[in-house]
């Protein structure tokens, strides 16, 4: 076998696990919590819990706070597939885990890809412990995981992303956040690669291009879904300001520990928004 056959053998296997987990629940939801954000994890009801190792082709973690399991259940009486965990691009630029996490969701019957993550803010009035709903991206990770072979079975060779991030799912985000009294802003997330963190003067760059948030996730996630034809719509939680735009230090300790601030207004806002997504 080659990689893609070899890849589309793991989405397939992977996707029959799955399927017969879900007992026939059908979800159209699936979401992706971020760094910090697992604490919605534990809101599952009738939590049916597969760890990634036991799914073909699924990553392998590495970094603390991901914990790597894919949960079955409801969140508020909506039936949704909670991916607590993924791989990021600086930890490996093979995109073919990712790809198969996500594929196999679509695989199953999910319909929209709800990602999250923790972010820099990039502006005075998106302050830390806000949350922030993602309009557009900036890719600026220097890879694209759609790069290599492409299987006309998942998508097509060229594709837009003028709507990458749904602006119908992000209004109905936005009507919750209020309804809930909940912070949310909406702006530009820019991906860096990482693992460092940002220079100041890559800040005031990427300010210039009109970015609000940056990140070490959730672009290749989006790309990968929107590809195969999933709906997809985000929410940063702000952990801290942009190098040089405070005086804090920044480290991952720090990304989680503000992220666990920002976790209470996220998982309210989530739990009310699966009803409409
Ligand atoms: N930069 C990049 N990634 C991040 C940041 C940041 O400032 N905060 C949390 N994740």
């Amino acid at each position: 076998m080659n990689e893609v056959q070899l890849h589309a053998e793991n989405v397939r296997q992977a996707a029959a696990k799955i399927t017969a987990a879900l007992g026939g629940l059908k979800p159209k939801l699936a979401i992706i919590l971020g760094s910090g954000l697992g604490g919605l994890a534990a809101k599952v009801e009738g939590a049916v819990k597969l760890v990634y190792a036991d799914l073909p082709g699924f990553p392998v973690l590495t970094v603390a706070g991901h914990a790597g399991q894919l949960i079955i259940g409801k969140l508020n009486g909506v039936p949704v597939i909670v991916l607590n965990g993924r791989k990021h691009f600086y930890e490996t630029s093979d995109a073919y885990p990712l790809k198969t996490m996500i594929r196999s969701m679509k695989a199953v019957g999910v319909e929209t890809l709800f990602l999250s993550n923790a972010a820099g803010s990039l502006r005075p009035h998106i302050k830390v412990s806000e949350l922030m709903l993602i309009t557009d991206h900036i890719n600026f990770l220097g890879l694209n995981p759609l790069v290599g072979p492409n299987d006309e079975a998942f998508g097509p060779r060229f594709f837009p992303v003028a709507d990458a991030w749904d602006p119908a799912l992000g209004a109905k985000i936005k009507e919750v956040a209020q309804q809930q009294g909940v912070t949310l802003h909406e702006g530009v997330y820019v991906a860096f690669r990482g693992p460092s963190f940002e220079t100041p003067a890559e800040i005031r760059m990427v300010q210039g291009w009109g970015g609000d948030a940056v990140g070490m996730s959730s672009v290749p996630d989006c790309l990968i879904a929107r590809h195969c034809g999933m709906k997809v719509a985000g929410v940063s939680c702000i952990t801290n300001m942009g190098a040089g735009l405070s005086d804090e230090k920044l480290s991952h300790a720090h990304t989680l520990e503000n992220a666990a601030k920002g976790a209470g207004a996220f998982e309210k806002l989530v739990l009310a928004a699966v009803k409409v997504l």
